[in-house]
């Protein structure tokens, strides 16, 4: 039956249970709210990743069937998160996680630095773009400063970045959204005062891209790194910048690999189902949106109404915990995704994460069983009533 989600005066229409048939996991019978252990992977998605792994592949070429079939998958990959991001398919590059690009990355933007010169990081951030700048500085004498976010309202604002920048500043790492409670800083914003100190800034998109129409250029971001596994791809990383501005950068690498961009950040040989999978995820997330002359268009309708869909969810979220006298909602700036952190007064948190993963004491009936298909956790006794 279709969900049809109110918002802003606006329909926004799913047929859920196509869109659930697409996602074999669900058959398990649970829900998953782990957001930073990635979405489920659709057939489609699977089915591009096994059929590249059968086929004949070799490195990218243009001799042979498997060399331009290679050559395909790759450059088809890069034109589909160009897609998705609104950048160019030259700046696109591949990596095994976003956390080891930064790695990469931070190591080669580091080269030019040294004692005096700084880098800024913040406390709102995953770990992954934190140490990476902080091993990259203690390597060259740079020193860390450390923007605050506001722990009450859960905001990090450009002000708050800004009391950090100096003369000295050569990068700021910062989070397009927080995993942990769902903050959207005010990238646009940042990126105005880190230019105007002359800084590159680098965003970490893992957490934004599921949530948001993603425009980088429009961001400011001058590196913006990112996850097919958390938007229904594979497990690997991606990171973004101008072709122009990667053109400026010497990675170590081997001798024998290609110095072009962005081939040469991509350190050996890389995985090419996965490639061909998250072309896949790309096109899954389009079909959301309204048809359009190209997919890039149809990608801004459907993250509009899968965007809408989650905030519907979140609301539904927020007041069934707003219910709870014992708990505590941390997730509260203005702009965030549906990503809630939340505490209950008297249980710790692991305790909490067990009890929503069990089924009631006593009961004979496992999550997702209850009668006339309704799905519910099991633990809150709400009888199905659950979305
Ligand atoms: C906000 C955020 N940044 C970075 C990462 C690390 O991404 P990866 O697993 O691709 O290294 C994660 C993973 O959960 C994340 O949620």
């Amino acid at each position: 039956m279709p969900t049809s989600v109110l918002t802003k005066g606006a329909a926004v229409t799913f047929p859920i249970d196509t869109v659930r048939d697409a996602f074999p996991a669900l058959r398990e019978g649970a829900a998953h709210f782990d957001a930073p252990g990635g979405t489920l992977m659709p057939t489609s998605v699977a089915e591009a990743v096994r059929d590249t792994m059968v086929s004949a592949t070799c490195q990218r070429g243009t001799n042979t069937p498997a060399e331009r079939r290679t050559d395909a998958i790759v450059l088809g990959a890069r034109q589909a998160i160009a897609d998705l991001l609104g950048v160019d398919a030259g700046g696109v590059v591949f990596g095994r996680s976003m956390t080891q690009l930064t790695f990469d990355f931070a190591r080669t933007l580091a080269q030019g630095w040294g004692p005096g010169d700084e880098v800024v990081v913040s406390r709102l951030d995953h770990d992954a773009n934190i140490r990476p700048w902080v091993y990259a500085a203690a390597r060259v004498g740079a020193t860390v400063r450390w923007a605050e976010f506001d722990t009450a309202t859960g905001e990090l604002t450009a002000d708050d970045i800004e009391q950090q920048l100096s003369d000295r500043t050569r990068l700021v790492a910062v989070t397009a959204a927080s995993n942990l409670i769902g903050t959207r800083p005010a990238i646009r914003e940042i990126a105005e005062r880190v230019h105007a100190r002359g800084a590159f800034l680098y965003v970490d998109g893992v957490h934004n891209t599921p949530h948001a129409f993603v425009d980088v250029p429009e961001m400011g971001a001058d590196f913006y790194a990112c996850s097919p596994y958390k938007f229904c791809g594979p497990h690997h990383g991606v990171l973004v910048a101008s072709p122009e501005l990667l053109g400026t950068l010497a990675p170590e690498k081997l001798l024998p690999s290609a110095n072009t961009v962005p081939e040469r950040f991509e350190l050996g040989t890389l995985p090419w189902e996965l490639l061909a999978g998250t072309t896949t995820a790309v096109e899954f997330l389009a079909s959301f949106g309204e048809p359009a002359a190209t997919r890039r268009e149809q990608l801004r309708s459907a993250m509009a109404a899968l965007g809408a869909h989650e905030d519907a969810l979140r609301g539904t979220l927020e007041a069934g915990l707003a219910a709870h006298q014992r708990v505590t909602v941390y997730s509260r700036a203005q702009v965030r995704t549906p990503t809630l952190l939340f505490t209950v007064d008297g249980i710790e948190s692991p305790e909490v994460s067990a009890r929503l993963a069990a089924p009631p004491a006593g009961s004979a009936r496992p999550p997702g069983n209850w009668p006339g298909g309704a799905w519910c956790c099991g633990w809150c006794r709400c009888a199905g009533q659950s979305p």
